[in-house]
């Protein structure tokens, strides 16, 4: 395994669940999956609100050879940093969102005060030859900290949302410091190449950095630093194996018993805006609008746990889904038929599983996508023999590695009913065949060789090493 000699130490705002249980969200899913077979240690947010904030004991829990050591935010932390900067500054605007992304100065502080006490508290549990890797948009400012704290050992961050052109990124306020603190790490991973593309492109203008080769960058104070796409995965096997479990099976038939016989869709999101539900439900309106011998015949079941409530986004979209959800039924609905029904609560990975092998279409259909893990997870857990058909997103990451999905563009309700009528028509032999090419893509890039990929170059000897570094 790469780096094998070298602990791996994975910092990230959410820590664990480590088990497979959990209702776990993308990132979760994958690091578990890395941690659960290498050991190490992952530092993160305890998900406890405290008056002590950053400054709390640390919280420790030992799970064989990996150990969540964790760390709780207060009341004005968890604002300024996770709802404020993190959640309506960067989410927005990194998924293209610059009409909702708001700015203020305040967030903008304390997420940099909370990147600052993150390095402080960590610093003194890191070896020097750990492998640090830090994840996601929450952290931007942490591999900066790290140094200045006096950290000298191998440093990645790994982006698993979508990075937005320069012309976007520059309308927030100091995105040259934030930018320029991204550089502080070793290695700079994207989801895809399109991403990778657009960092690349904000450090060539905004800051004279040079493109070598594509992957390699050099900084105006001539550091080398790697930046590259690597595309996440899922534990396939491991959900393949979900689908066919107690659980999933119970759940594949409580399904089948709402949707007596008819073709089920199911979609499947956190409640969140980049998703695009309401234009999916709009796609599915115009479906049975244009279409009256469909009416009667198709089922929608849409699972949108409730996510970031608190970012008013959140909540209003919560409201407009179950308004249109009520208008679809009441428009179409009748006395033994509901076409479209919504569940905010969660459910276990193996329900999910279940759930997705009694649907003949999944609808994965974001605005913006960083990767879109239920892509995959719906991929896998079909029955090869009679598998259903995934209608993607062009803007879902997922879409690279999935291209015999039936790509849609999500903001155009007409192609979204017509993807539905065609993935309803489509023959056994069609289904088998896009499958089983979506299928062996999605067994051969899982989230461990995601993971041992990122190491790998993480670990190699690093240009920066034949560099004076400048900091
Ligand atoms: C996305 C992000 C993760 C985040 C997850 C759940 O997958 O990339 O960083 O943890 O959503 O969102 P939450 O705000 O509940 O952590």
């Amino acid at each position: 395994m790469a780096g094998d000699n070298h602990r791996l130490v994975v910092v990230s705002n959410r820590v664990g669940p480590l088990s497979d249980e959990g209702k776990a969200g993308g990132l979760a899913v994958g690091l578990a999956d890395a941690l659960r077979r290498r050991g190490g240690l992952w530092f993160g947010w305890s998900g406890q609100i405290t008056p002590e904030g950053t400054g709390s004991e640390i919280r420790v829990e030992e799970h064989g050879h990996t150990a969540l050591k964790t760390i709780d935010l207060s009341e004005q932390e968890i604002e300024g940093f996770y709802f404020g900067y993190a959640n309506r500054s960067l989410w927005p605007l990194l998924h293209y969102r610059l009409d909702i992304a708001a700015f203020d100065r305040e967030s903008e502080r304390v997420y940099r005060a909370v990147n600052r006490r993150f390095a402080e508290r960590l610093t003194p549990l890191l070896e020097a030859d750990d492998l640090v890797w830090v994840h996601d948009y929450h952290f931007f400012f942490l591999g900066q900290e790290l140094r200045k704290a006096g950290y000298d050992g191998r440093l990645g961050f790994f982006l698993h949302i979508p990075f937005c052109p320069p012309d976007m990124l520059t309308a927030l306020p100091a995105s040259q410091d934030l930018v320029r603190a991204m550089l502080d790490f070793d290695v700079i991973g994207f989801q895809t190449d399109n991403d990778r593309r657009n960092f690349v492109a904000f450090c060539t203008q905004e800051f004279g950095a040079e493109d070598i080769d594509g992957d390699r960058l050099r900084t105006a104070d001539g550091r080398i630093v790697r930046a590259s796409a690597f595309p996440i995965g899922i534990d396939a096997e491991g959900f393949a194996e979900f689908a066919v479990s107690d659980e999933a099976r119970e759940h594949e038939r409580m399904v089948g018993s709402i949707s007596h016989g008819r073709h089920q869709i199911v979609g499947v999101d956190r409640m969140d805006y980049s998703k695009g539900i309401v234009e999916r439900f709009r796609g599915y309106e115009l479906l049975l609008e244009d279409n009256a011998d469909l009416r009667g015949q198709t089922q929608f079941l849409q699972v949108a746990p409730l996510s970031r409530g608190e970012v008013e986004a959140y909540a209003d979209l919560r409201v407009e889904l179950e308004g249109l959800a009520g208008n679809i039924n009441g428009r179409f609905a009748t006395l033994d038929w509901n076409p479209i029904q919504i569940m905010v609560n969660g459910f276990t990975r193996r329900a999910l599983a279940g759930i997705y092998r009694a649907a003949q279409i999944c609808m994965v259909t974001p605005l913006r996508d960083g990767m879109n893990l239920v892509a995959k997870e719906f991929v896998a857990a079909q029955d090869r023999a009679d598998p259903g058909v995934l209608i993607l997103s062009r803007f879902a990451g997922a879409r690279a590695e999935l291209p015999e999905a039936l790509i849609v563009n999500p903001y155009s309700p007409d192609d979204l009913a017509r993807a539905l009528r065609q993935a309803l028509e489509m023959p056994l032999e069609e289904r088998q065949r896009r499958h089983e090419a979506m299928r062996a893509r999605v067994f051969a890039n899982t989230a461990h060789n995601w993971c041992e990929t990122f190491l790998a170059v993480l670990d190699a000897p690093a240009e920066r090493d034949l560099q004076p570094r400048s900091w």
